[in-house]
């Protein structure tokens, strides 16, 4: 069968192979300390889980619309007044199948063959993927840990050319957990703005990042830039990632585009879903998710002491996600055969940086602590052995 070319440009997820490598391990029946997923391990707040079984056999579960249920856009409008300052119209929120969607909708609406996005390297990788598989010329941006290993107004305007129309940015990270300052994004989208240029950002992780010393959120890109593109998730804060439902608030001109767009491509989100995920803006799962964001601040802490103690070091520490990205280049190894050789030696199971760029691939690895504490504690005390084996 003549496969597309498109199709076959698609790079595969390498920490997917290292997958495959951890399930022979337990097949074997060996216990392998998963350090290299990137979803939470607490599912769902319990009142959503609660919905869910409600919401089914209560009514018939036929197609949404095409935009989302309308209570869902309202509640998810409102928790940006809450919670972050931002007064905004639900006429502009869509929801879509995980923040995924998302990213497919913004480039199906964005992007025309041969325009070029700019893109921070490291990143998640699906952001090149789509954007290349609707015809963008994706060009990589450097972002080493002077930056954050974020994208930064000096080094966008250096790489911008004629035909750059968008730039797209994560904040916080994945793979780093580290966030673009908001005066640095601030600029960032100005910048864009002024040369009419798009900016999606990428927000996902934004609700799991630390807060301000008066105890204040992080602020979303939309308090400075109404027009920016903001792609978000159930699957991170609120622990649903096998749920498939996400949102993204667009410039009030889209909202017709991505109607279309989502008509012809999803018809809807999961409908019984978003029935079930109108309980994430409750007090009591707020509260539990924000109890959950504190444990990951835990977490964080004893896997960074870890890692300090057993010589590994992390350039610039995590400020949200669950992410540490960390240099291996001491040991003389690698990141590929670090991962290698902590997986079939130490059974620990991580991502090697080449599943995120090229610039600090060879000699960056990330570590994701949404496993539990427990779990981290033994992961970190056989990478000390392993490493300490290396030397
Ligand atoms: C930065 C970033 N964006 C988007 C996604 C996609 O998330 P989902 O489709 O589950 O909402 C992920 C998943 O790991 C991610 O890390």
């Amino acid at each position: 069968m003549r496969i597309s070319r498109r199709a076959q440009s698609v790079a595969p997820f390498y920490a997917m192979e290292f997958g495959k490598h951890a399930a022979a391990l337990e097949a074997e029946g060996h216990h392998v300390v998963k350090l290299s997923l990137g979803e939470p391990d607490f599912g769902a707040p319990p009142a959503v889980t609660r919905a869910m079984r409600e919401v089914v056999g209560s009514r018939p579960m036929s197609y949404a619309a095409a935009l989302g249920l309308p209570e869902l856009r309202r509640a998810i409008a409102g928790f940006y007044g809450d919670r972050h300052g931002v007064d905004l119209d639900p006429a502009r929120v869509v929801v879509t199948a995980g923040a995924s969607a998302a990213l497919v909708l913004a480039a199906a609406a964005l992007v025309d063959a041969g325009d070029e996005v700019l893109i921070g390297d490291p990143s998640y990788p699906c952001n090149r993927q789509i954007m290349e598989s609707f015809g963008a010329e994706v060009t990589l941006v450097p972002a080493g840990a002077a930056s954050r290993f974020q994208l930064d107004a000096a080094s966008v305007r250096s790489y911008w050319t004629r035909n750059t129309r968008g730039i797209m940015v994560a904040t916080p990270s994945n793979p780093t957990g580290t966030s673009v300052p908001p005066t640095e994004l601030a600029a960032l989208c100005d910048l864009a703005r002024e040369r009419d240029a798009w900016r999606l950002v990428d927000e996902i992780y934004l609700d799991l990042a630390d807060h301000d010393e008066q105890g204040r959120p992080p602020r979303s890109a939309l308090a400075h830039d109404p027009d920016a593109f903001v792609v978000n998730s159930f699957s991170k804060y609120f622990g649903m990632t096998g749920w498939r439902l996400g949102w993204c608030v667009v410039p009030e001109v889209l909202v017709p585009v991505l109607e279309r767009l989502a008509q012809n491509y999803f018809l809807c989100a999961s409908t019984p879903a978003q029935y079930a995920a109108l309980a994430c803006f409750t007090p009591e799962s707020l509260a539990v998710c924000e109890e959950r964001r504190a444990e990951f601040g835990r977490r964080r802490a004893l896997v960074l002491e870890g890692l300090a103690a057993i010589g590994l070091p992390v350039p610039v520490p995590p400020d949200g996600a669950f992410y540490v990205y960390f240099d291996v280049s001491g040991t003389g190894l690698t990141s590929w055969e670090f991962c290698e050789r902590a997986l079939s030696e130490a059974h620990v199971a991580l991502t090697p940086g080449r599943d995120f760029g090229v610039h600090t691939a060879e000699t960056h690895v990330r570590l994701s602590y949404a496993a539990s504490a427990k779990e981290l504690r033994e992961g970190i005390v056989r990478l000390g052995k392993f490493v300490a084996n290396l030397r």
